[in-house]
């Protein structure tokens, strides 16, 4: 009877492996190939005797049996993943110049000479989706997730397991021990729209975007609704690897990962410098818009992995990659009606309202005028048939008038002379664009300097939003910047869609807000001219916040990099008596943090050292002060996370180990050609 049961168990586990490869491969013929063998209720048969198999048998469930792609129950959140190794970014090329330059700047890294004069590129396209890291530990999926920091995303496992093109278990005899494959995920324009369709018909809300949709599908804590959002992915990059060597270019890698049974992109090149590159990216824009998915550009690589270690790194891009993207979309509509917004500075802004039309698939109702003089130069009149364009998530502009559709009726406009929120009277100095409302106490400057003031790069007041910011302005409850820090938890309870926990979770907020760092209280100011950038500057020079008050123009203009404009915007925003009224009562509440002292540029930041045998002429405790010095770290061991690897005489494991995982490997005299 024992040994009737075993022998029973073994057939079934035999006839659920065999089923499970069989869907899998009908799965992959459907929905990647698009070529399938076997007709729906074919497909489904199978999937019902697998089902039956697993319910008599359920110690033969996997995770990676077609029948649990579904199962999973909602989540309360999404855990953390930690990436093995980073996703980075990509810097972009916008013309056919900056991919020449890119080129060039490429070939000072590399011997071109061994490949005929040219560098040899990888081009594809740049999908415009989200970035996803899929980990397959020997050949089953385990993990799936967002890219987030890039350091560490969320992991949103149950979800990738419920998109079709991706394999569950990769279609290979020798999987690698562990990989970590990154890709896109996205939604196919038709895919977009019949969501959105369906989404208006049940009263939901509708995506701005394939992108948006794609994402809004995959960070669902119901995989249920994912389940039934039908996005792909495209596959072309790796992380961590263990127990596989990789081939010698992406070409090949991608053409591996095809065979494991991973979508990968159908257009793509191997180019020979950058004239082939270029051609390539005007091929592709004459079909842009054929295309079943949105794309933003295309990805230029080196093809060699070799080639791209020894092009290194610059900030936190690969320099021998580049997005090289395509210039923004344009449509027709109409300008209805022209309005003026209030911004921070009191610069008045002329906005038109347009008869909304969706530009690259967002819903655009509103595009900027900048001002006056730009609404005179091309002579945009309300009932004007305009040309508008949007480039990424920026404001969308009107580039052009269609002046022979103009019937006769349209209306010119002007900035009117008292702003339109306090009625203080308008002004704009001779020479300068901006028309600006010059009360003191205009509440839509209020508002404004507020939300700019608790942003994430200024003071970082989470969960101060925009809306509540301009009920606390409207309410009068905050005149002032500081009165911020006095917001009492009854003031808060007052307020629209606040209960007690939102409200003493934003006076926490408000409460870690107290101590910033100097140079956000200054970007915070919103003084004119002065961005997080040059906050940076003022903040590294002057160390102290009242230095920086009694500061002269020509303090600032020893400032490298700082020019006259912004000097005395400085000191015309500090030597205001309101302003110095204004920060007095600030600094009662709060207390920038001043940086320490150092006399070194950082030009190591975020780069970490590995140090190996014995360096000519300087003592490894002068070389790792040299690099800690620069914001560098020392580290002991050399992995896939190390930047540079410093060698001397006699070098022993490190070097091979550096060598191995091409990293890059520099002797002394260069590197102290780096510090000066
Ligand atoms: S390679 C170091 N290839 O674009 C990052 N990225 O702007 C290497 N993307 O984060 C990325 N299509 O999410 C690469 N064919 C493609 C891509 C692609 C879309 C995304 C990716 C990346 C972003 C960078």
């Amino acid at each position: 009877m024992k040994e009737a049961k075993k022998d029973e168990l073994a057939k079934a586990r035999k006839e659920v492996e065999k089923l499970t490869a069989e869907l899998e491969h009908h799965n992959y013929q459907y929905y990647v190939m698009d070529d399938p063998e076997v007709t729906d209720a074919g497909y489904d048969k199978l999937f019902k005797r697998l089902q039956k198999l697993e319910a008599e048998h359920p110690e033969l469930v996997h995770a990676h049996s077609p029948t649990q792609r579904v199962g999973a129950k909602p989540l309360d959140q999404f855990q953390k993943y930690r990436h093995g190794v980073p996703m980075l970014s990509l810097a972009n090329a916008f013309n056919d110049e900056e991919l020449v330059a890119f080129d060039e700047r490429v070939r000072k890294f590399i011997d071109v000479k061994a490949s005929g004069g040219e560098l040899e590129y990888f081009a594809e396209l740049k999908f415009d989706g989200l970035s996803i890291n899929l980990v397959y530990e020997n050949g089953l999926l385990v993990n799936g997730a967002t890219r987030g920091d890039g350091e560490v995303g969320e992991d949103v496992t149950e979800n990738i397991r419920t998109i079709r093109t991706i394999p569950l278990k990769l279609k290979t005899k020798k999987p690698p021990a562990k990989i970590e494959i990154r890709g896109e995920i996205i939604l196919t324009v038709k895919a977009f729209e019949s969501l959105n369709r369906d989404q208006a018909n049940n009263g939901e809300k509708t995506f701005a975007n394939p992108r948006n949709a794609a994402a809004g599908s995959l960070r669902q804590l119901n995989p249920r609704i994912t389940a039934k959002r039908p996005l792909e992915g495209f596959f072309y990059g790796v992380g961590e690897v263990q127990g596989y060597e990789l081939p010698a270019t992406i070409a090949e890698f991608e053409d591996e990962l095809k065979s494991w049974g991973l979508p990968v992109g159908r257009w793509r090149k191997i180019c020979k410098g950058a004239k082939d590159v270029l051609k390539f990216y005007h091929e592709i824009e004459t079909i842009r818009e054929d295309l079943p998915f949105e794309i933003d550009g295309v990805v230029v690589k080196l093809n060699s992995f070799a080639a791209q270690s020894a092009a290194g790194f610059v900030s936190r891009a690969p320099r021998g990659m580049i997005a090289f993207k395509y210039p923004p979309k344009k449509v027709v509509t109409l300008i209805e009606d022209i309005q003026v917004q209030v911004g921070r500075t009191g610069a008045l802004t002329p906005v038109a309202i347009v008869t909304p039309v969706s530009v690259g698939g967002v819903i655009v109702k509103r595009a900027t005028l900048h001002n006056q003089d730009e609404i005179d130069r091309k002579d945009i009149r309300i009932g004007d048939q305009v040309v508008i364009q949007r480039a990424g998530d920026v404001i969308p502009e009107v580039v052009e008038v269609l002046k022979d559709k103009r019937r006769g009726d349209e209306r010119k406009f002007f900035i009117p002379d008292v702003c339109p929120v306090c009625g203080s009277p308008v002004i704009k100095p001779e020479g300068e664009a901006v028309a600006r409302c010059s009360g003191r106490n205009c509440v839509a400057k209020l508002r404004e300097r507020v939300k700019h003031f608790v942003q994430k790069d200024a003071l970082n007041v989470e969960g101060l939003g925009d809306k509540i910011v301009d009920q606390l302005v409207d309410g009068g409850l905050v005149k002032r910047l500081h009165d911020l820090f006095d917001l009492t938890f009854d003031d808060l309870m007052g307020l629209e869609g606040f209960a007690e926990k939102s409200s003493h979770k934003l006076l926490n907020s408000i409460e870690g807000a107290r101590t910033p760092e100097l140079y956000r209280l200054i970007f915070g100011l919103g003084i004119r001219h002065a961005g997080e950038a040059t906050a940076k500057l003022i903040a590294q020079k002057f160390k102290s916040f009242k230095k920086i008050v009694h500061a002269s123009e020509e303090d600032f203009l020893e400032i490298d990099g700082l020019g006259v404009e912004m000097a005395k915007s400085l000191v015309e925003y500090f030597h205001d008596e309101q302003t110095e009224e204004e920060l007095e009562e600030l600094l009662h509440k709060i207390h920038p943090v001043e940086p320490k002292a150092s006399t070194h540029s950082q030009i190591f930041a975020g780069k970490t050292f590995v140090l190996t045998g014995t360096l000519p002429t300087m003592s490894r405790g002068d070389a790792e002060k040299l690099i800690e010095d620069r914001g560098g770290k020392v580290s002991s061991s050399v992995s896939k996370k190390t930047d540079f690897v410093l060698a001397g005489a006699d070098a022993g494991s490190k070097l091979d180990k550096a060598n191995d995982l091409g990293v890059k490997v520099i002797a002394e005299d260069e590197f102290l050609k780096m510090v000066k």
